[in-house]
């Protein structure tokens, strides 16, 4: 019910223009997203990477409707990629990517301004030596977001693209994708879903997951395990260990600011680690699905609105 009841709110203007004018929700944003600018991000990152980890870089925006935001989303990524590339932190970040923010949500020709879109910021990544992870969004984006990542795969093989296991069809989608030079974001999923293509129940949702996992770890791509929850991270590791994998043959991935004492934990113990690191003004929705994952987040962020 609450779940739902914030995820709802995370698409409501209404709602955003109070949460986002209240002063005291700055410092619960800060706790999920680093920062408003590029610099931000690459300081992030650095400070990442003095302790072992690597970073995924996401410039806050999603759902646009203009395309000239839509072309702002493009270079501020290009921005990004180049501060990484000067910083010399090219080979410890890459960047994450909502279509939605760089255009596929406009009414006219939206999925071709997103792909044309999508390709600049892989020509950027190209340009600095890195790579891009195609985030996913609410299902009604999925085929079409796969749909991209195909036509940018002739390119840029590296593309990577989220799956999330609480969709129906996800299982099938990570047989397709569990191919050689492939890269998948495993993730839970974080959008208000409907039954009829999403399992309700976190049990259900759960095993989803270990059977997404088994096909990715015993398949031939590169597995990106993204979550905080501690059973799915002791039954990857153990999945990982049959399948043979090494330490490098798949990664763990967390968000900015949830269970930090566990990715330095993994980091230390040698597996690799990085930290989807969100930046930007655009933090709303977000932030909103960042609350929707944990109710007690929610008697938190309430606490520091009232000043207690
Ligand atoms: P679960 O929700 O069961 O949480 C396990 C434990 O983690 C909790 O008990 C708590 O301790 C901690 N935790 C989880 N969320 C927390 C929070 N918000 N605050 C504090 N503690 C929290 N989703 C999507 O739909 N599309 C996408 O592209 C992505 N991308 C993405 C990238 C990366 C790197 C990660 C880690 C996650 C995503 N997600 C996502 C979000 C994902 O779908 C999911 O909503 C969250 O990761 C929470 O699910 P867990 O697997 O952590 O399990």
């Amino acid at each position: 019910m609450l779940r739902s009841a914030l995820l709802a709110a995370a698409r409501s203007t209404n709602v955003r223009r109070i949460v986002e004018s209240n002063p005291l929700t700055g410092p619960v944003v800060d706790r999920y997203v680093a920062g408003t600018t590029a610099l931000d991000a690459v300081a992030a990152t650095r400070a990442l990477a003095a302790r072992g980890m690597r970073t995924t870089l996401d410039h806050l925006g999603e759902d646009t409707l203009d395309a000239g935001r839509a072309a702002d989303t493009v270079n501020a990524y290009r921005a990004v990629l180049g501060s990484l590339g000067d910083a010399g932190l090219a080979d410890r970040a890459e960047v994450s990517v909502k279509l939605s923010a760089v255009g596929q949500s406009l009414p006219v020709d939206g999925e071709k301004i997103a792909l044309d879109n999508a390709r600049l910021i892989c020509e950027a990544a190209a340009a600095a030596g890195t790579t891009v992870t195609l985030d996913m969004e609410d299902h009604t984006t999925t085929d079409s977001t796969l749909g991209i990542l195909r036509d940018l795969r002739v390119d840029f093989p590296w593309v990577g693209a989220v799956l999330q296991a609480y969709l129906r069809r996800t299982e099938q989608d990570c047989r397709d994708l569990a191919t050689a030079g492939s890269r998948v974001r495993l993730c839970k999923g974080a959008y208000a879903e409907p039954a009829s293509v999403a399992f309700a129940e976190r049990s259900e949702v759960d095993r989803s997951y270990v059977r997404c996992l088994r096909v990715l770890l015993e398949g031939a791509g590169y597995p990106m395990v993204a979550t905080h929850d501690p059973r799915m991270i002791e039954i990857a590791l153990d999945l990982a260990a049959r399948a043979g994998r090494s330490a490098e043959g798949f990664e763990f991935q967390m968000l900015y600011g949830i269970r930090p004492d566990e990715q330095e934990r993994l980091a230390a113990e040698g597996h690799r680690l990085r930290v989807y690191v969100a930046y930007g003004d655009q933090w709303y929705g977000y932030f909103m699905r960042r609350l929707a994952e944990r109710p007690a987040n929610l008697a938190f962020f309430a606490r520091s609105l009232l000043g207690r």
